[in-house]
């Protein structure tokens, strides 16, 4: 085979992110014909963010110009520092014959560089994609999590709906939930984010003591740009007690695209028991009822150990679209290896 170059995808440049986006859509909808997909807006936004809280990079690996694989990697610069997520997408036209492991080798070399030694991946489970499980066995990765990703069709019977938040509303008095289409409001985002900060030590992780990422407002202020440059619109309801937000639950609504993405929900700890997660989740869906009607679905998922959010997704009928399961490798640290 002619040789791979592997080199980083220029977000400034659209035909390298078009391309990019062509070949992951492949790859995604070769497993899935009904795969979410993130658009080259998306891409560009992400890949183009100038947010030094974080990393999210692309790579593509070339043969003669032409693009036949890509990887996306991302991570914490502030938090959770020997830890990334790796993904890797080979072309459905150019697979076995080495194009994902001489990507895989060179994006794991860089990841190892830069000190991270705790590499975790996300791969569809079941019949049909047996070769991915296979092909991340055979790099060292093994099953951490099961993650079940569920749809639920909109909009939601507002039937339903009323039944819930009222059986909610009945155990959280003094508490005000309210619903923000776009950015969120200045006054509550200091208590927002702090929350928000919360969830990647909250939810069920694998066995990973992970630390709580440590985003400020700034930092809220330039994710919402990067919505709004990629098109998306946030649709978020959170709960308020005593001038503080303790409950939220955050979704996407990506342009020109007839899903939802739905993101966190976290109830602060001191505020659980009181049907706070179930209240956010009615309000959300209400608002993106009314407000989207042109929306077909919305997708969601949870590690299944996470019993509460799941009986509470159940609840409002979310039903099994796709199972996952997430993968960890471990490397030594850099340098330890030496001497
Ligand atoms: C998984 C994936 C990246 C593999 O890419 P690839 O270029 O075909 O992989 P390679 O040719 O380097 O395969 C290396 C080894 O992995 C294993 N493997 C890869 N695909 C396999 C399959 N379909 N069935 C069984 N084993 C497979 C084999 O052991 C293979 O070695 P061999 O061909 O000598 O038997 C590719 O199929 C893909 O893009 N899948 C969809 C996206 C995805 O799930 N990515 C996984 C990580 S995020």
């Amino acid at each position: 085979m002619t040789e791979l170059v592997i080199r980083p995808v220029d977000a400034q440049d659209p035909p390298d992110v078009d391309a990019f986006v062509s070949v992951y859509g492949a790859a995604e909808r070769a497993a899935d014909p009904e795969a979410r997909l993130a658009t080259s807006a998306d891409a560009t936004a992400m890949l183009g963010s100038q947010d030094m809280s974080f990393f999210l990079e692309g790579y593509g690996a070339f043969a003669d110009d032409r693009l036949l694989a890509v990887s996306m990697t991302s991570g914490g610069r502030r938090d959770n520092l020997t830890l990334a997520q790796i993904q890797v997408w080979v072309h459905p036209d150019h697979r076995r014959r080495g194009v994902g492991t001489t990507l895989a080798d060179a994006i794991e070399t860089l990841l190892h560089r830069d000190g991270r030694t705790v590499l975790r991946t996300q791969l569809r489970a079941g019949p049909g994609h047996v070769g991915n499980q296979r092909f991340a066995e055979s790099r060292g990765y093994a099953v951490v999590l099961s993650v079940v990703e569920r749809r639920l069709r909109l909009p939601v019977d507002i039937a339903l709906l009323d039944r819930l938040a009222a059986e909610a509303a009945r155990r959280h008095q003094g508490y005000d939930v309210r619903v923000v289409v776009g950015p969120f409001p200045a006054d509550l985002r200091a208590s927002y984010v702090a929350l928000r900060n919360m969830l990647i030590a909250e939810a069920p992780s694998g066995g990973l003591e992970l630390e709580e990422a440590g985003e400020t407002v700034e930092n809220l202020v330039a994710e919402e740009a990067r919505l709004e440059a990629a098109g998306r619109v946030s649709v978020a309801a959170f709960a308020v007690h005593v001038d503080q937000v303790v409950a939220y639950t955050e979704a996407q609504l990506p342009a020109g695209a007839h899903h939802v993405d739905q993101l966190g929900t976290l109830v602060h700890p001191a505020h659980r028991g009181r049907a706070l997660g179930t209240a956010v989740k009615c309000a959300q869906l209400r608002a993106v009822g009314e407000g989207f009607p042109e929306r077909a679905y919305i997708a969601t998922a949870n590690a299944e150990v996470n019993e509460h959010m799941v009986a509470i997704n159940l609840a409002l009928g979310f039903e099994v679209h796709q199972v996952w399961m997430e993968l960890e490798k471990r490397l030594e640290p850099p340098g330890s290896q030496i001497g």
